[in-house]
Parts: structure tokens; sequence; C-alpha cells
């Protein structure tokens, strides 16, 4: 903690760039599905030049453009340019997954004496809320608010059996972008039958924002967890709650990606095939407290993630195979992101030592995610 303490007082916020007006959330067309589904976009600009697309597809950012040191703007996230890549493809880029984020034993868990048996489609189990997922869903536009933050809420109703999951689940997203270049996720939920819920987002960071110097190996990680969850060659967690000290899984001081990825004598870095691997993060889950910071030597540029929930997934683009061209004509390799993902335990309704995920009638699901940005001169 002081580590990253230390490291705030170095860096320095944006300055506002312009003085034309507040934040704004705007609409525009995306474009639209081969069954010609029309996608809609929503524009969230603010006076820090910090401005990201959000689409109905899976809530998901499409773009998001900040500032480098010299403040030159650049999109930092990976994707697509049009909406039916993003159906046709399985990395979730950018996009709100549900209804439970990350995985579920062979699919299946008990609640209230009653076992249920949800969608698979990783290895057996369940990976991001079955097939299709929140993330291949179009959302609704609730509503837009400019002023001195910019947001828009989506919804999304997933009716009672749908994957197999118990309740009619509400769900709402809601991005925020502030006038000082913040962008504030909020997810809330109600269900009308006790169930389990376990939203995340699940954006490939990349900050250099160039293809000549696109590895994220160098960029610099912490990630403020000093126990994690080791899991089975599926990436199923063992149950175990395990100190990092003294393993590649310890980031609590700010640690270059690529140094130890390779470690040929760790077997979860093996069975992950470089990082994939949910970190139980320090502090009280259910306060915003920093979870995680990446820091981009070159560009400057660094990322903050503030989080309600008490775990993170930080997954380090090892499924990135080279095979396709995304956004801007980038080839996409191994590596090429920094995947970091708030959420709870993954199968969590199965471990009874992890912090339950469960919700009931009459109570509201709220989690938060802040990306921070800033440049380190
Ligand atoms: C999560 C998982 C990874 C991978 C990606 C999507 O981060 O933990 O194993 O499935 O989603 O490719």
């Amino acid at each position: 903690m002081r580590a990253i303490l230390t490291a705030a007082l170095c860096l320095s916020a944006f300055a506002a760039i312009s003085n034309a007006g507040a934040a704004q959330a705007r609409r525009a067309a995306f474009g639209a599905l081969a069954d010609g589904t029309r996608i809609d976009a929503v524009d969230l600009t603010s006076r820090t030049g910090v401005r990201a697309r959000i689409i109905t597809l899976g809530a998901r950012i499409q773009s998001l453009y900040t500032p480098d040191r010299a403040g030159k703007l650049g999109d930092i996230v990976l994707g697509f340019a049009s909406p039916q890549r993003y159906f046709d493809d399985g990395n979730y880029f950018g996009a709100t997954v549900g209804r439970f984020a990350n995985r579920i034993a062979k699919g299946r868990f008990t609640l209230d004496g009653r076992t249920y048996q949800v969608t698979v489609n990783d290895h057996g189990n369940s990976l991001h809320g079955g097939s299709p997922g929140f993330d291949k869903r179009v959302w609704t536009i609730e509503s837009l608010h400019d002023g001195a933050s910019a947001s828009v809420v989506m919804s999304y109703v997933s009716p009672d059996g749908e994957q197999g999951y118990p309740g009619a689940l509400r769900v709402t997203a809601t991005y925020t972008l502030t006038d000082s270049g913040e962008l504030r996720i909020d997810y809330s939920a109600t269900t009308d039958r006790p169930t389990i819920v376990n939203l995340s987002g699940h954006s490939y960071f990349n900050l250099a924002s160039s293809p000549a110097h696109f590895s994220t190996m160098r960029d610099l990680l912490q990630i403020n967890a000093s126990h994690f969850t080791p899991v089975d060659d599926t990436l199923i967690p063992t149950g175990t709650i395990a100190p990092v000290a003294g393993t590649p899984f310890d980031f609590r001081t700010p640690t270059p990606i690529g140094l130890r990825i390779r470690d040929g004598n760790d077997r979860q870095i093996r069975y992950c095939h470089g990082y994939d691997m949910n970190f139980v993060l320090d502090g009280r889950p259910g306060t915003l407290r920093l979870a995680a910071r990446v820091e981009d030597p070159r560009s400057g540029r660094v990322l903050e993630v503030y989080t309600t929930a008490p775990g993170i997934q930080f997954y380090s683009g090892n499924f990135l195979g080279g095979s396709f061209v995304g956004k801007h004509g980038i080839v996409y390799r191994q590596g090429d992101a920094v995947v970091l993902e708030p959420q709870d335990f993954p199968d969590a309704p199965n471990h009874p030592n992890f912090p339950a995920a469960t919700l009931d009638p009459g109570v509201t699901y709220h989690s938060v995610i802040v990306y921070r940005f800033s440049v380190r001169r």
C-alpha cells in the first residue's frame, strides 16, 4: 500500500484540455448484426479528452481514449469495429459478463437444497454465464445524463430459467464518465427468486495503444492482494486460499508482468498458460478500494482499478492467438492485454469458505468498478 501512495504522488491527473461544455452522453448508430438486429452506441465524452463508447451488444466498452504523457489520445482497449465481429468472437472483449462471471464447476450448484444445472461451455465447466451469456445479449438504453459527469444506464432482463439459472434477474449497467476523466461502472440486479449472481467488466487493456509496442509484458502491475485462489487444470478453484508470498502471483509491489510468466516450476502458471487467476483483494468487500494498478512505462499511461468486489481475476490474454485482426488493423497475440475483472470468487456457490454470491428477492445486488486514468511524467 505504501508503494501505491508514493507512486500516486508522482502522478499528474489530466488538466482539462478544453473548456467546451460539461461531460456529454450522445447516442449513435454502431451497426447491425447479420440478422438485422440494430446495435446502438453511446459516446461519453469529458473535458479531459477521455472518451468512451459503450455499445448495447453486451453493455460493453467498445473504445476508450485516454491521453499519454505527451497528451496524445489513444484507444486503450481491444475490440472490433463492427457488431457481428463481437457476436462471433469468444473473447468477451469489453463486455459485461454474467449471470455468473468466471467459472462454475461442471455448471452445477445447489441452492436451498435444490441442484441447478447451467450450460457448460469451457472444458465441461460454465464460463461467464454459459452460452450465450450477457455479453451476447442486446441491452436496452434506459437513460442518458449530461452534466458534471456523463452517464448511460443500460438494462437487461434475464428470464427465470435462462441458461438454467433460477429467478428472473433484472440487471442494470451504468457507465459514468466524470469530468476528471474517470470511468465508473455500477452493476445492479434484483431477482424474484433466490439465485446467484456475479457481474464483471471484461475489458482488455493495452495502455501502449501502439502496434509497434503492443506486448504488455513490460507493463508494471500491482495487485493489492496477499492471497489468491489456486486452481486445478481446468481453472476451477481447489477451495484453498493461499498466500501470494513466494509465488509468481505476488504483485504487492509494482512488477513487470513478463518477469515470472514463464516460471515453468509453478504449476499454476502452467495450468493458466500465464496469468488467469482470482486474487483475494485486501480490505473489506463492499467498500470501494484500490485493487490494481497498471503502468505502461513507454506511454506513461497509468490505470488504477477500484472496486467493491471481494476478488479480481487477472488474465494476461493467454488465448489471443494472433489469428485475427482487431480494431485499427491490429493482430492480437498472446500477452497483448491486461484483463482485470473485479468479481466474486470463481465457483463461489460450490465453496462454503468463499464469500457467498447469492441474491434473494427484496435485496439489490450492487457492485462497482472504477477505472482511473493518469500519466506518469
Ligand atoms: C476469463 C477467463 C479466461 C478466458 C477469458 C476469455 O478471463 O478466466 O480463462 O476464458 O475470460 O477468453
